[in-house]
């Protein structure tokens, strides 16, 4: 259009939903949200505004406003804080035996199988496929040992579109990992660390959305001191982000306090390993001493609450960590401990589990003692850990609608929702998308300014 100077790469006209902090959502009702040629959002317009109408009439004419259907909302695409991506293989299966257990019998025989790239591609594919399409455009993924086959999931995710931060997982104690499925020894895991990290910077020079490199020791009980330690120096050379399971289960918790004599907070503080771009899965058993450092680190938790009802042993009070700690929450599929690959289910489970923290479930006990006072969080501050909280976990600038924010997103329809009236308010429409979509309600994802999913076009590659 001549004499029209274009600053944006698209506009997008329609309402969305997006967390002001962790207790409040701001609705951004029809307004026009600017996206630059990187995938920013750049400027956001609202009708009051005298650009308003301009802005649509120029997009428009370049065929470059995209215009949300009535019953059609966005959300910020979701930001999956801890999965296990070879455990897709096993999803939905392999519940019955405590984490120990489970890990021996099921779990380490899985991941060894990662040793194969051909079954990699397969299952990895797969998964990033699968979480797309379930709206989570940014993951944190534990891979398994192989250094290859965990190239190999960055690179999907990569070539998927998502924004993957994946780490090569390190187990090298011999006393506590079957011989079929560990690092060689501590060096080896070192040096494959850094190799692999090495490998996934050069793929990010190529990756808009970026995918990232992760320093992953499994959790303290398979690793050795030295491989404790040199994780901590490389985490610190390279400035990347870290991930481990911490205070998970009576018997995680426990066997790292006989070990070292102290919470697992503490003894990973002491290699180096709480920083401000680490995250902690789990964490049911912080101590109050432990919550105050993790405030004072910077450092995350990663809450999987699905997960946790099974391997847990314990709620992890999530709204004492966000309200009175002021700790860094996220929330996490924790696939395959957690069955669900799909944050909205998540979401709903962290509502669910922090009521019953706060009743107790034990009929016997008094109302007055059955329970842990102030523990339940609402829909809004679980909405948050599942967007906002995990962007700000990871210290990126995703999950959230605002002005330099990357344009990752999720359309909802609620055509099939039960929505029976034209007046009926906002937030409950929120509140019913939150309860009550399904992956077939996603009808596109798109992760910085690109388009990943299109319900009715399948997923779409590279474009
Ligand atoms: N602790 C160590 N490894 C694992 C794992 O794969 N899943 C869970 N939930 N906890 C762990
Ligand atoms: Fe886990």
């Amino acid at each position: 259009m001549r004499g029209v100077f274009i600053l944006f790469k698209f506009v997008v006209k329609g309402t969305a939903f997006s967390s002001a902090d962790s207790k409040n959502v701001t609705i951004l009702e029809d307004a026009l949200f600017c996206i630059s040629e990187s995938g920013i959002i750049t400027k956001i317009i609202f009708s009051s505004e005298e650009e308003y109408a301009k802005t649509i009439h120029e997009y428009s004419a370049i065929n470059k406003l995209q215009e949300l259907a009535k019953g059609q909302y966005i959300l910020p695409g979701f930001v999956d804080l801890h999965i296990h991506a070879p455990q897709w293989a096993q999803a939905g299966t392999a519940l019955d035996l405590p984490l120990y257990d489970w890990l021996n019998t099921y779990t380490f025989p899985l991941e060894s199988k990662f040793s194969d790239e051909q079954f990699a591609e397969k299952v990895y594919s797969d998964l990033v496929s699968e979480l797309i399409k379930n709206g989570t455009t940014t993951a944190l993924y534990f891979a398994t040992v192989h250094r290859e086959a965990s190239l190999r999931l960055a690179e999907i995710c990569s070539e998927k579109g998502q924004r993957g931060l994946v780490g090569k997982v390190v187990m090298d104690d011999p006393e506590q990992n079957p011989e079929y499925y560990r690092d060689t020894n501590a060096q080896e895991a070192i040096s494959e660390t850094e190799l692999f990290i090495q490998e996934v910077l050069e793929l990010n020079k190529k990756t808009p959305q970026g995918v990232y490199p992760v320093v992953t020791p499994r959790f303290i009980p398979s690793c050795t001191e030295d491989s404790l330690k040199g994780l901590g120096d490389l985490a610190a050379k390279y400035d990347v982000h870290i991930q481990s399971h911490c205070s998970e289960s009576d018997w995680a918790h426990s066997f790292v306090k006989e070990r070292f004599g102290k919470n697992d907070a503490f003894a990973l503080n002491d290699f180096g390993l709480l920083t401000e771009k680490a995250v902690m899965a789990h964490c049911g058993f912080l101590s109050d001493k432990d919550m105050k450092l993790f405030s004072e680190k910077g450092t995350a938790v990663a809450h999987c609450p699905i997960s946790n009802a099974y391997f847990g042993n314990a709620v992890t009070p999530i709204a004492k960590l966000l309200r009175e700690y002021q700790v860094e929450v996220g929330l996490g599929s924790d696939i395959s401990g957690g069955f669900s690959p799909s944050l909205f289910d998540n979401i709903k489970q962290a509502v669910m589990s922090s009521r019953m923290l706060e009743d107790g479930v034990d009929k016997e006990c008094s109302s007055e003692t059955r329970g842990v006072p102030n523990s339940s969080i609402t829909l809004n501050e679980a909405f948050y850990l599942a967007t906002a909280g995990g962007g700000e976990s990871l210290s990126l600038s995703v999950g959230k609608l605002a002005i330099d924010y990357a344009w990752d997103i999720q359309i909802i329809d609620t055509q099939e929702l039960p929505i029976f009236s034209e007046e009926e308010p906002l937030m409950d429409i929120f509140q019913k998308i939150l309860y009550l979509s399904r992956p077939e309600n996603i009808r596109e994802v798109w992760v910085q300014g690109r388009k990943v999913h299109d319900k009715n076009m399948k997923i779409l590659k590279g474009q």
